[in-house]
């Protein structure tokens, strides 16, 4: 009887421990910092409260554009902001993916440029569709 007991008593903690293993949500890696202690200095808007600006850095977006762009390549790559932020300072160029997606910026105005009448045509999702990886050829079989 006490063997059973123990047995069902083992049974029912592995069960809770399920339970809340499966209703605690869990933190996604890239998931941005919650805000949490001290607010961020001088941060016109930031990565959920926690990522920080020291001034800023911007060689191609204007700070009038800057929070709606970022927003935007955001869900256009399908991250979080730290795939191309260092969270203690956002400024940083330290981050290969930040590198690139300066390029791709320069090449998105440039390409809607040529079209010549002021109009966004293309975007980082045109391409990207919420990925890091646009298919460059037609995937087999299709
Ligand atoms: C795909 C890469 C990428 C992602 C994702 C991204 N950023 Fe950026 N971010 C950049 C680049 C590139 C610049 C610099 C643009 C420039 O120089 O014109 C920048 C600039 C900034 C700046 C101005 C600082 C500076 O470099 O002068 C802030 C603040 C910022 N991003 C915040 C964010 C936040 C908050 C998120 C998430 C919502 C985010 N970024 C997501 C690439 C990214
Ligand atoms: C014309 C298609 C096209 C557009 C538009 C485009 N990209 Fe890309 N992007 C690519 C391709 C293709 C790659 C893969 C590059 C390679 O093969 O090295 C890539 C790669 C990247 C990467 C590196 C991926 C990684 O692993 O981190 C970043 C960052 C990026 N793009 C950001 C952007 C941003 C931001 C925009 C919008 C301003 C944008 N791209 C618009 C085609 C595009």
């Amino acid at each position: 009887m006490r063997k059973l007991w123990n047995v069902f008593s083992t049974l029912t903690a592995l069960a809770i421990l399920a339970t809340v293993m499966l209703t605690v949500p869990r933190t996604p890696l890239n998931a941005q910092g919650k805000g949490g202690g001290a607010k961020a200095k001088a941060t016109p808007f930031s990565a959920g409260g926690a990522g920080v600006v020291s001034a800023y850095n911007l060689k191609v977006l204007t700070a009038d554009n800057v929070e709606l762009t970022m927003q935007n390549i955001t869900l256009a790559l399908g991250v979080g902001c730290i795939h191309c932020h260092e969270l203690n300072d956002l400024s940083l160029d330290t981050k290969p993916p930040k590198a690139k997606a300066l390029k791709m910026l320069e090449m998105v105005r440039d390409i809607n440029a040529k079209f010549g009448d002021g109009a966004t045509h293309v975007t980082c999702w045109t391409c990207h569709r919420a990925s890091t990886k646009p298919q460059v050829a037609k995937p087999a079989g299709q």
